[in-house]
């Protein structure tokens, strides 16, 4: 046999054993230089020798070369498959590296607000009840009794799409659609955005939350008001929570009252910590012309409503000082309030 063949077989022999013994893709791809590189690879080099063998030789030196490059071949490809379980081999994916955390979306801090409020109030026995946010000058104004000369209706005020059509200035239009929808006893809850002209500060915003509440029954007294805010205000503040009512206006309830509360903390060791009367809602006994608007006989049926501002509570309940930071969505803010969705129903 040509010692050329013999020397193939040898090396054949120690590629092999090489290629089982590397450890890893590095001494794999030196395996590769020294047995198949292109300019000192050691079979190469045998085969770079055909040129200087008799003619009758070389195609039997040549086939055996020719078998011995395609096995080390193969079994480089075998070997660099195992590795690829660990590290894919695109250039560039470095599969070591830790996942992305997946992104979980959270509950928007006034959202929460108003779903505990929201959950208060349906075990209170209220229904939820909405309304749209474009809404025209009837539902908004002329049905609440108020009339557009008043300076709530004026244009410094209120945002206008059109000449009767408006983006709502509260929530209170939702009684009037509620009223004309559904027959007494009423009590409901309407949660939703709210639209005015008003300057974008600490404590105001164009677009804010409100959440109208509304109850019309026989012998509905203001008795019955005081007494759900007073239950309300202490489920959601705590036991010690104080209610006051201070005479205000609203054209649609007769009398009419702003509601502040304060907190008093009673901590372990006794002492006490009171907070300032803070207003949480405008409020009153529901006016007997806003009754005969929707066709419900005022005679016989009275009601209370109200006009809360989750977004303050919101600044209150997490110690906010900007409203404005409720509504810019910098992720940084609000994802300091992670509670995951579906937490309340
Ligand atoms: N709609 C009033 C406001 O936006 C609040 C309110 C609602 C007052 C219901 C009384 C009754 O200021």
């Amino acid at each position: 046999m040509n010692p050329l063949i013999e020397e193939l077989k040898d090396l054949s022999r120690q590629a092999l054993d090489a290629v089982q013994r590397a450890g890893d893709e590095r001494a794999l791809e030196a395996v590769r230089v020294e047995y198949l590189g292109r300019k000192d690879g050691r079979i190469s080099g045998v085969l770079r020798g055909l040129a200087s063998l008799d003619a009758e030789e070389r195609p039997a030196v040549g086939a055996e070369a020719n078998r011995v490059k395609q096995l080390v071949a193969e079994a480089l490809e075998t070997r660099a498959g195992a590795f690829s379980h660990k590290a894919a081999r695109a250039p560039g994916l470095d599969l070591t590296l830790p996942p992305r955390s997946p992104w979980r979306g959270t509950v928007h801090p006034v959202s929460q607000v108003v779903d505990d409020i929201w959950q208060i109030f349906k075990s209170l026995g209220f229904t939820r009840a909405r309304g749209p946010e474009v809404d025209d000058e009837w539902y908004n104004f002329v049905a609440l009794n108020t009339p557009l000369d008043h300076p709530a209706a004026d244009e410094q005020d209120t945002l206008y799409l059109g000449p009767e059509l408006l983006l709502r200035s509260h929530t209170s239009p939702v009684q009037i659609r509620t009223m004309q929808a559904y027959e007494p006893p009423i009590r409901i809850i309407a949660p939703g955005m709210a639209y005015r002209r008003d300057t974008y500060d600490a404590t105001h915003t164009p677009a804010f939350m409100q959440i109208e509440g509304l109850v019309v029954d026989e012998g509905v007294t203001f008795v019955d008001f005081k007494a759900t805010l007073a239950e309300f205000a202490r489920r959601f503040w705590g036991p010690g929570t104080r209610v006051r009512f201070r005479p205000g206006f609203f054209p649609f309830t007769e009398p009419s009252a702003e509601v502040d509360v304060k907190r008093v903390i009673v901590r372990d060791d006794g002492s006490r910590e009171e907070t300032p009367w803070i207003e949480i809602m405008g409020a009153g006994m529901v006016d007997p012309a806003v009754l005969d608007n929707v066709g419900y006989d005022s005679e016989r049926y009275t009601g209370w409503a109200f006009g809360m501002g989750p977004g303050r509570i919101a600044l209150l309940k997490y110690g906010v000082p900007d409203l404005r930071l409720f509504y810019e969505n910098d992720m940084r803010f609000l994802g300091q309030f992670a509670v995951p969705r579906g937490g309340a129903s």
